[in-house]
Formats: structure tokens, C-alpha cells, sequence
């Protein structure tokens, strides 16, 4: 399947990759961003220098909440398939700044759903977060189970996207998936996220900051096997009937919640000793205690998402790692 996609967030880190792997499979790939600053905008840059190097990509500079905008875009292109992915992501962020989450999560997605209403496409596809979970102790985290005590504004503004777009895919029918990414890592990576910081504190000599004391569990996703399952999803629209027991979050609408996870916890002392083999460098520990809106575990229940499109290739964390600390020292010249 191809044609025309409009992805948003396309300068960012999954967008980035999503964009690339598409224009490569044939798609005429739209991206737009806003090019914020929460993270170096020069990282953005060279993403969006790749992406522009490409036939087949148009590019669009704006801000989702822009009243309109994107509606006028969707009339300009008549996109296919819409890809959501632009939003303030971070957790910690989200105590210290929670308007950028109203501004971009909750404002910039409705314009988004108005933009699908007045010119629908055959698929829209949108980013939540395995943060939706939030306070649930059971594991595998299953679609199934309920998504109703946020730790984090930013998983609040993440919950509420779910609920905007089920009430948009009910009244108006455009066949809708929200995605839970696991934790997603790989070569251009976000700055604020725990691999970026770790491998640039270890290459300098300083010292990490391990949260809950080294007692976290993360299912780490690698961004190649993420935007496999992503590419296979969109060929993959949900209508009203669920195909099992587990696809059944709505009675009435073409609307599905798809974990896309790597469904194998990591230990974060793994984790780093996976960043120390790839960097030939031993970290010096800083045990801090667990950060006020995080979470000790996250695990993906994978079986949706299998029953679906398949099993996904699921890299290995060591390898991922190794890949990233690769592309690092490139990036940052060390
Ligand atoms: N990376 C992860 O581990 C992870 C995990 C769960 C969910 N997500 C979700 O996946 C999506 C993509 O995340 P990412 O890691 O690529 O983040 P990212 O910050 O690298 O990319 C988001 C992009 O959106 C743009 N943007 C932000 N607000 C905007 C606005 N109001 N208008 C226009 N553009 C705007 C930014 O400039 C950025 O380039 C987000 O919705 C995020 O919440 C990511």
C-alpha cells in the first residue's frame, strides 16, 4: 500500500525515521513541525536536511494549534493516511511547563481531529504513550486494562487524546489507531530521553543520574522495529468489529489502542551496562530516588499487536545500544 501520507512531528525523532522509511516504501510523504525548542532545534535541523534530500517529501513549518492550519493543509494535500505524532513528549517536563501540553497535546490534536473530520482519511493513526497506564501494577500492560490514573500531566494530555479521538472516529467514522509506544530508542535520539544523557555524561566523565536507585524496568522499543509495526498498522485500519478480546476498547466506533512495545522488560543496570560495552567507558553511578510522575516498569502485552500485523523484529537491547553510541559519536563528534 502507498500513496499520500501527512505526518506530523516529521523533524522529530520518530517522525524522522517514520518519514524516511515510508518515502523509501513509495509513499509522498507531507511532514510538518513546529520546530519547537524543548530540544535542540539544530538536531531537528539535520534530520529535516535528510528528509529534504528526498524526492517525494514536502515540508511545512507550523504549529498544530495554529486555528485552521492543518485543515487547510489536509485540503491542499488529501492525505491518505494522517500520521499524529507531533506533541510536547516528556514526562518530567510536564510538572515544570503543562500549558506547552495543553497548547500542542490537547489543542494541537483537536486540530488535528478537525482537519481528519472535514477531509477524511482512509486511516488516521496518532502517538499515545505506554505512560496511559499509569498507576497499574498489573503486568503485561493489556489494552484491555484500564487507562485511568495518569502520573504525569503529560500522560493526562495522552489519555485525553484517546478519548477526543474515539468520540471524532464514533460521530464521524474516520477508522482511528492510537498507538502506546514502549520507551522508543535508536540513532537520533532525543536529547532528554535516558540514552542520549547517559552516553554523553559516560563519553565525558561525568557522572549518571540512576532513578529509583537502579530499580526501574523499561520495555525498550528499537525505532526500526517500532516504525515496522507502525507501517504495518496503517495497512491495517480497525472497523467496528473488534477481531478478538483484546481489540475491544470500543463498542461502537472504527477505533483501536495498539501497544507497540518490544514485550521483554530491561533492567536499567542492564541498560547501562549495555551503554558501558558500546562506549568501552564504566559509568559513575549517581542513585537517586524514583522522580515525582514516573513509573518503575513498564512491559508491553504484545499479543494485539501480533495478532494483527505479526510478530515484530525485536532488536536486541545490546544491539540497539550499540547502534545509538555509534551514531552518538558521530553526531556529537567524540
Ligand atoms: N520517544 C518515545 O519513547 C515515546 C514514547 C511514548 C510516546 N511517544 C510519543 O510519540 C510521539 C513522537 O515522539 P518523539 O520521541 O519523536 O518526540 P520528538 O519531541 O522528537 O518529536 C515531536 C516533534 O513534534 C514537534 N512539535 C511539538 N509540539 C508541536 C506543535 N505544537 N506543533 C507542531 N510541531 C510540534 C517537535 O518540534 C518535534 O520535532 C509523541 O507524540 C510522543 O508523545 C514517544
Amino acid at each position: 500500500m502507498t500513496g499520500k501520507v501527512l505526518i506530523t512531528g516529521a523533524a522529530g525523532f520518530i517522525g524522522f525515521h517514520l518519514a524516511r522509511r515510508m518515502l523509501a516504501d513509495g509513499w509522498q510523504v507531507t511532514g510538518l513541525d513546529g520546530m519547537t525548542a524543548y530540544y535542540d532545534p539544530a538536531l531537528k535541523q539535520a534530520r529535516l536536511d535528510i528528509l529534504q534530500g528526498q524526492p517525494g517529501f514536502a515540508f511545512h513549518q507550523a504549529m498544530l494549534e495554529a486555528e485552521g492550519g492543518l485543515t487547510t493543509l489536509a485540503a491542499a494535500v488529501r492525505p491518505d493516511v494522517i500520521i499524529h505524532l507531533a506533541a510536547q513528549a516528556g514526562v518530567r517536563y510536564s510538572i515544570d511547563a503543562p500549558r506547552s501540553y495543553v497548547q500542542s497535546n490537547l489543542i494541537g490534536t483537536h486540530e488535528v481531529l478537525e482537519a481528519a473530520r472535514a477531509h477524511p482519511p482512509r486511516h488516521l493513526l496518532m502517538a499515545s504513550t505506554s505512560s496511559a497506564y499509569g498507576a497499574n501494577t498489573k503486568m503485561p500492560y493489556t489494552e484491555t486494562d484500564r487507562a485511568t490514573h495518569p502520573m504525569s500531566f503529560y500522560a493526562a494530555t495522552k489519555i485525553a487524546n484517546e478519548a477526543m479521538a474515539h468520540s471524532y472516529a464514533h460521530l464521524f467514522g474516520v477508522p482511528t489507531t492510537m498507538f502506546r509506544f514502549f520507551t522508543v530508542y535508536g540513532t537520533w535520539g532525543r536529547p532528554d530521553m535516558a540514552l542520549f544523557k547517559f552516553t554523553k555524561a559516560i563519553l565525558n566523565n561525568e557522572p549518571i543520574d540512576v532513578y529509583n536507585h537502579g530499580n526501574m524496568q523499561r520495555d525498550f522499543t528499537y525505532i526500526e522495529d517500532l516504525v515496522e509495526g507502525i507501517t504495518r498498522l496503517v495497512a491495517t485500519p480497525p472497523g467496528t468489529d473488534p477481531v478478538g478480546p483484546m481489540d475491544s476498547l470500543s463498542p461502537v466506533a472504527p477505533y483501536r489502542v495498539v501497544n507497540i512495545g518490544n514485550g521483554a522488560p530491561v533492567q536499567l543496570t542492564d541498560f547501562i551496562a549495555a551503554i558501558e560495552a558500546a562506549t568501552g567507558r564504566t559509568a559513575t553511578r549517581n542513585l537517586m530516588p524514583m522522580q515525582p510522575g514516573d513509573v518503575p516498569a513498564t512491559w508491553a502485552d504484545a499479543a494485539l499487536i501480533t495478532a494483527l500485523v505479526g510478530p515484530l523484529p525485536r532488536t536486541d537491547i545490546r544491539d540497539g545500544v550499540a547502534r545509538f553510541v555509534d551514531w552518538y559519536r558521530g553526531w556529537n563528534g567524540n
